[in-house]
């Protein structure tokens, strides 16, 4: 359920206000319904509430009133009409997958995928008989020439994971519009605050709430925004299936949005400076930043994103030792999977987050063993160069 009419209020006020519904005591801070069911007045009212005839809760998994601000307020912080809240971000993308196809249909995706998301597409869902094609994200052709006659749905996430690729979202969306095919983006890494994919043609925005709409890497959670038809279908997948986010993990999400457009300029305007220095360190061979000039993408980033946003990769000479190196000599710099916290974070992509896809699909997406990803937080960025100049300088 998502409670209607929101104010047409700009996006910070939003972030801030959007979802409330305030219970008789009149609290000023969002209340939390830790509550696994909801109580019927009597046999009939449970009945209509069951069916549908009757509006309310009925039971968390698939409807909670703390979960229903969070999908109200994300969805008005996208622009879509409506949202459907999941236990992760890998759940959102299978709820989305489930609820919109069946066998024998066929998928194009972007080849530059996080590696879950590869492994759900190309792994299980085609033991389902759902065919994926992995197409060069930044190549508009190659998203026409893989149509096929049982072609449901494009899928693509920009900027990509690790390699910040930018994927035109208007140009996908003509060509997915003209095919009569649903285009979803993973917006993880720009978040509503940098990127509204919606207001650039896509139908379906997903998201890992993990990331930055969380934004300090406390609780998991996932959302698909978009039509209501979309994200009815999604609702009835969720409802059989349970991938369902706990209130209390929606509760953490809604406060993290209230913060979200502050803390996205900040981690930015960092990563932009780090990107920037790490340009000019020996030892680096190249940097991948999407607000960088020598970012080959850089003027569509900048047409369809606020900022760069707050993630960069960079390749290190010397290939995985080199690499590990940079890694094993933080000492501020966290050595976790996770992106989108507060923290800085630093991965090595080849061996954790991409690990487990073949190292051909890796080649292919050129996730090399000598590319390290950071996320960047809310740190000194002075601090942040310090860090990572002692693993440069040992190489
Ligand atoms: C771009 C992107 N999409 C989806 C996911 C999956 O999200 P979750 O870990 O919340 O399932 C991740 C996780 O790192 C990601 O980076």
């Amino acid at each position: 359920m998502n409670v209607p009419e929101i104010p047409a209020y700009h996006p910070d006020t939003l972030a801030v206000r959007a979802g409330i519904e305030r219970t008789p005591f009149g609290e000023h801070g969002d209340a939390m319904y830790l509550t696994s069911s909801f109580v019927f007045e009597n046999a009939a009212q449970a009945a209509a509430r069951f069916s549908g005839a009757e509006e309310g809760y009925v039971y968390a998994r698939f409807s909670n009133p703390t979960v229903t601000a969070m999908q109200t307020r994300l969805a008005a912080l996208e622009g879509g009409e409506a949202c459907v809240a999941t236990a992760s971000g890998m759940s959102a993308i299978m709820s989305l997958a489930m609820a919109t196809l069946q066998a024998g249909d066929h998928v194009v995706a972007s080849n530059g995928l996080f590696g879950a998301t590869q492994q759900l597409f190309g792994g299980i869902l085609s033991r389902f008989g759902i065919e994926t094609s992995f197409v060069p994200a930044t190549d508009l052709d190659a998203w026409r020439d893989a149509l096929t006659p049982r072609t449901r749905l494009f899928f693509t996430e920009t900027p990509s994971n690790p390699l910040t690729e930018v994927v035109d979202i208007g140009g996908v969306a003509a060509i997915a519009r003209a095919a009569g095919v649903l285009f979803a983006v993973d917006n993880c890494f720009c978040s509503p605050a940098l990127q509204r994919p919606l207001d650039l043609g896509a139908d379906v925005v997903v998201h890992s709430a993990t990331k930055y709409l969380v934004g300090q890497g406390r609780v998991l959670g996932g959302a698909v925004v978009g039509s209501k038809a979309v994200t009815d279908e999604v609702l009835k997948f969720l409802r059989t299936a349970g991938p369902t986010l706990s209130p209390f993990n929606a509760w953490v999400i809604l406060k993290g949005l209230e913060t979200l457009r502050i803390r996205m300029e900040a981690q930015s305007a960092s990563a932009l400076a780090l990107a920037r220095w790490l340009e000019t360190q020996p030892g680096v061979a190249r940097v991948h930043y999407p607000g960088l000039a020598s970012h080959p993408q850089h003027a569509l980033a900048m047409r369809q994103q606020k900022t760069g946003g707050a993630i960069l990769s960079f390749e290190v000479e010397g290939g995985r030792e080199a690499a590990w190196r940079v890694v094993d000599s933080s000492r501020l710099i966290s050595i976790t999977a996770n992106l989108g916290d507060t923290k800085s974070t630093i991965t090595h992509p080849a061996t954790t987050t991409h690990g487990r896809i073949s190292a051909e699909a890796r080649a292919t997406a050129g996730i090399v063993e000598g590319l390290l990803r950071v996320a960047v937080g809310l740190e000194d960025v002075e601090d942040l160069k310090e860090d990572l100049a002692r693993g440069l300088a040992r190489g």
